[in-house]
């Protein structure tokens, strides 16, 4: 039996999960995750780093159904909760209830205090100061020294900035929001080095909305400082939603950034071809979509409990087991995107499951999204001769953190 195979069900024999990632193909998932397709079993066992043996779900069409089913929770702290890393699972039972660990009514709840401030409309009225900050990191990064760090140059400060917009965090503090978020996103922190990182940046949140309470302003802090006051909402609350939105707000949207800027520099005629519709946005939308689904970025996600049986394609889920909806698998199901392994920039493939799925599907979407189309419909039309300044199998991917991505692209132009 190899490591992915699918097992027999006696826990050694079941497929590891997460399988490696091949070094040769660092952007694709990995080729023992790709292989449990050709099983034809939309739904079956893995064995976890902790022993634990969930389902891992592989079909676009499973996926779709078991996210939206009311069966299964987000609930970190219930039994059977698949833990990405040792430190969530020592620590889920003092986790804080927020948007993205509820469910139901009590989930519903959490995400009017932030739909509203996250909706298309609103985010396309961004685009142009979108456009205004990319142009202007651009504009640094040429006059400054060639080869450059792309990350530190323009993935991190254009999402960084807009987030901090929004949240009303000063973007001087980027240093330390940054750093604690790649703590926070890391798979083999200890559980100790992650309370500190969570208590270090929930203070950070707390007093910034203690402040906005005195002396409030247009942004997201502010209302939450508002509905303290009016007693709707504790600091206890206001804190760990105001952690989410700044780490999922900017660390998510700078790997999209990194990584495919390093997908597109290796694949040429895909390059070469957005470049001449980079004044296209509805070219540059799809071609969005595409990078989004084939690098699928949040590849240890979703993750559910099962909190009552269900009958699952063929197959009996228990309450308390836990279940994996890996989207990377979603992704690259060739039922739902067929030859997955070719990048098309043409593909029609705004179906792809990188925001997620049903109830908990991303907020922050929309703003990705414009954020992702302004910077690959303008930096390879600026810069068009940019190229990798670095051999490819020198560069470091994020195997180890939950949203994957290059630890630093150097290029040159
Ligand atoms: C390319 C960028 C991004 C990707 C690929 C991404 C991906 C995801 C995914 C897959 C989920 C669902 C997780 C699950 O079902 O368990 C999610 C949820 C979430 N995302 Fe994003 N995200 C991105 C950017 C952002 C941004 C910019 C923000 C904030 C402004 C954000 C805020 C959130 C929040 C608050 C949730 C929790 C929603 C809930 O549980 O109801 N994300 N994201």
């Amino acid at each position: 039996m190899t490591e992915t195979s699918p097992g027999t069900g006696a826990p050694e024999d079941l497929p590891v999960y997460p399988a490696p990632r091949s070094s040769a193909c660092p952007f694709a998932p990995p080729p023992g995750l790709l292989a449990l397709h050709d099983a034809d079993k939309p739904v079956i066992r893995v064995r976890t780093w902790d022993g634990t043996t969930p389902w891992l779900v592989l079909s676009h069409a499973a996926q779709r159904s078991i996210l939206t089913d009311s069966r299964v929770s987000a609930g970190i702290g219930k039994k059977g909760y698949p833990h990405t890393t040792a430190a969530m699972k020592a620590h889920a039972a003092e986790m804080q209830p927020s948007v993205n660990n509820t469910d139901g009514a009590e989930h519903s709840r959490w995400r009017r205090m932030l739909t509203n401030g996250f909706t298309r409309h609103r985010m396309e009225k961004l685009r142009p100061e979108i456009q205004r900050i990319t142009d202007d990191l651009i504009d640094k990064m040429l006059a400054g020294p060639n080869p450059t760090e792309l990350n530190e140059a323009l993935s991190l400060p254009l999402p960084s900035l807009m987030i901090c917009a929004l949240l009303g965090v000063p973007y001087e503090d980027h240093d330390f929001f940054q750093k604690h978020a790649g703590v926070t996103n890391a798979v083999y922190k200890s559980p100790e080095e992650a309370a500190a990182t969570t208590a270090t940046l929930l203070r950070y949140i707390a007093e910034l909305i203690e402040r906005k309470m005195d002396d409030p302003g247009e942004d997201v802090l502010s209302d939450l400082g508002a509905r303290i006051k009016e007693g709707v909402l504790s600091m206890e609350e206001a804190a760990p939603l105001g952690h989410i939105l700044l780490v999922a707000g900017h660390d998510t949207s700078a790997n999209m950034i990194t990584l495919g800027t390093a997908l597109l520099l290796e694949n040429e005629e895909q390059l070469t071809a957005l470049r001449e519709h980079s004044d296209d946005p509805r070219y540059v939308a799809n071609a969005v979509e595409e990078l989004l689904r084939y690098l699928t970025l949040p590849h240890l996600l979703a993750r559910r409990a099962v909190v009552e049986d269900i009958e699952f394609e063929g197959e009996t889920i228990r309450a308390g087991e836990g279940v994996i909806a890996s989207l990377p698998a979603a992704n690259w199901d060739p039922e739902a995107f067929p030859e997955p392994e070719r990048l098309d920039l043409t593909r029609r493939a705004a179906h792809h499951l990188a925001f997620g799925w049903g109830p908990h599907q991303c907020v922050g979407q929309q703003l990705a999204r414009i954020e992702l189309q302004v910077v690959f419909g303008t930096l390879f039309r600026r810069i068009p001769t940019l190229r990798l300044a670095a051999a490819r199998e020198d560069l470091r991917f994020k195997e180890d953190s939950q949203a994957y991505g290059i630890y630093e692209l150097p290029v040159a132009w």
